[in-house]
C-alpha cells in the first residue's frame, strides 16, 4: 500500500487503463451473458442510498419495508398473494437458500434427496454440496424438453424437495411445473421452481400474445420461486430474488441473529450484512418501467431473437438446437460434429457465448445490451467461419 495517496485523476486513469481488458455490454461481444447494463436511473437511486444495511433490519426499518413492500409486489406479479422473501446476491444464494430450507423442513429424512433436471444450474450442485443433500438428475429428451416420467421415477421417501426451472441456462426452456406440482400433490415434498432467468420475463411475453405456461405461483404446489433483477431485470449487479408463498417457514427454518444493534431478528441469509441500496434500486426501476416498460424491453429482445433465430436456421453446417421460448438461441451442427471449433473461431473474433458441452452447443443471449446491429455483423462473421470450414 502507499504511504501517500494518489490524486483522483491519477487513480481514474490508473483504473481505465487495467479494466481496459473487459468486454464491454455496448460492442455487442457480450453475447453469452445473461446480465445487461442496469437501468440508469436505478444506478442512481443505488448511488444515493449506497450504505442502506439489510442485514441489520432494526436499524433500517425504512429499507426493510420497502424490501417486504417489494417482495409482495412481485408475488402478486408471479400470481401469489402476501407472498414473502427477500433479496439476495444472485439466483445462486437464492437457490442455495430454497435448498436449505427444503432440508430443513425435513429433519427425519436422515439422507435427503432432491429431483431435478438435469440442465439444472450449477447452483443446485453447490447447494447439495454444502447442505449434504444427494441430488437425482432426471434426464431430458431428445428436444432437451425433461422427461418426466423419468423424472417421476426419481422421487421416493428420501425425496424432501424437487426443482423445476422457468428459463433454463442453457436454452431458456420452461419445465412442465405444472405436471410436477401434480407429482407432489399430496405428498410433504417442497417444490422450488428457479426463474432466475424467465422470472423477469414470462409476466410480460403473455402480453406480447406468446403461449406462456403456468409456471409460478398459480401453480398450487409451488412453494418459492428464484427471480433475478440482475438479469431480465435491469437490476444492480448483484442482486437476486427468492419469494415464498408460506410467511411461516421464516419462523420455522430462519436464522436468528441475538446481537444486532437493531434488535432481534430472523432471516432466510448465510451472509450478514447485505446491500439495501441494489434493493431500493430495484423497487425504483419496477415503479419507472411499470408493465409497460418491461414489455417494451422483452418485445425489442425477442424481435431480435426471432430475426437470429431465422438466420441460424439458414446457414448450412449448424441449426437451432430448438425453437427459441425466450431470448436466447441455442446453436448446434447439423452433422453432430462438435461445437467447440466453431466456439473457439467465434472467440477469436471477439464473441464471447456460453458454451454448453454436455449438449453440444453455444448459446446467445439476446439481453437489451445486444442489438440488431450487432446480430447481423455476428452472423456474417458466422456465415465466413462456416464458408471457410467447409
Ligand atoms: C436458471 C439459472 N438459475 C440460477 C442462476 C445463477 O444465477 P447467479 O449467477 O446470479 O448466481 C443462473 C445463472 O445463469 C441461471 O441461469
Amino acid at each position: 500500500m502507499l504511504k501517500e495517496g494518489l490524486t483522483k485523476q491519477e487513480i481514474t486513469e490508473i483504473l481505465e487503463k487495467k479494466l481496459k481488458q473487459d468486454f464491454s455490454y455496448d460492442s455487442g461481444s457480450i453475447l453469452g451473458s445473461m446480465c445487461t447494463y442496469p437501468n440508469d436511473f436505478g444506478k442512481e437511486i443505488y448511488m444515493k442510498y449506497i450504505a442502506k444495511n439489510l442485514g441489520d433490519p432494526g436499524l433500517f426499518l425504512g429499507t426493510t419495508k420497502l424490501e417486504e413492500e417489494l417482495t409482495k409486489e412481485i408475488g402478486s406479479l408471479f400470481n401469489g398473494k402476501n407472498i414473502t422473501g427477500t433479496f439476495t446476491t444472485g439466483g445462486s444464494e437464492a437457490n442455495v437458500i430454497a435448498m436449505r430450507i427444503a432440508k430443513k423442513l425435513h429433519p427425519e429424512i436422515s439422507e435427503p434427496e432432491v429431483v431435478l433436471p438435469i440442465s439444472s444450474h450449477i447452483s443446485f450442485d453447490k447447494a447439495a454440496d454444502l447442505l449434504g443433500i444427494k441430488l437425482r438428475k432426471a434426464k431430458l429428451k431428445e428436444n432437451f424438453e425433461l422427461d418426466l416420467d423419468h423424472y417421476a421415477s426419481l422421487i421416493n421417501n428420501n425425496t424432501c424437495g424437487v426443482v423445476g426451472i422457468a428459463g433454463t441456462t442453457a436454452l431458456g426452456l420452461i419445465d412442465p411445473i405444472k405436471e410436477i406440482g401434480n407429482l407432489v400433490q399430496d405428498k410433504d415434498i417442497y417444490f422450488h421452481v428457479d426463474a432466475a432467468f424467465g422470472g423477469f420475463i414470462l409476466p410480460f411475453l403473455k402480453n406480447l400474445g406468446y403461449k406462456v405456461p403456468s409456471w409460478d405461483f398459480s401453480v398450487k404446489n409451488v412453494d418459492s420461486i428464484t427471480a433475478d433483477p440482475h438479469k431480465m431485470g435491469l437490476g444492480i449487479i448483484p442482486s437476486g430474488g427468492f419469494f415464498l408463498r408460506d410467511e411461516s417457514i421464516l419462523q420455522k427454518t430462519g436464522f436468528e441473529i441475538p446481537y444486532l444493534a437493531g434488535g432481534n431478528f430472523k432471516h432466510f441469509h448465510f451472509v450478514g450484512t447485505r446491500p439495501g441500496a441494489s434493493v431500493i434500486a430495484f423497487w425504483a426501476i419496477m415503479k419507472y418501467l411499470g408493465i409497460d416498460g418491461f414489455t417494451k424491453m422483452i418485445q425489442n429482445c425477442m424481435q431480435n431473437t426471432n430475426y437470429l433465430a431465422k438466420k441460424i436456421s439458414e446457414i448450412q453446417g449448424i441449426k437451432l438446437a430448438t425453437k427459441p421460448v425466450l431470448n436466447l438461441v441455442g446453436i448446434t451442427t447439423e452433422d453432430n460434429e462438435s461445437i467447440c471449433e466453431i466456439d473457439n473461431k467465434l472467440r477469436e473474433k471477439n464473441w464471447m457465448l456460453g458454451k454448453f458441452i454436455d449438449f453440444n452447443l453455444i448459446r446467445v443471449v439476446i439481453m437489451p445490451h445486444v442489438k440488431y446491429e450487432h446480430l447481423t455483423r455476428f452472423v456474417e462473421d458466422l456465415e465466413e467461419i462456416l464458408s471457410v470450414s467447409k
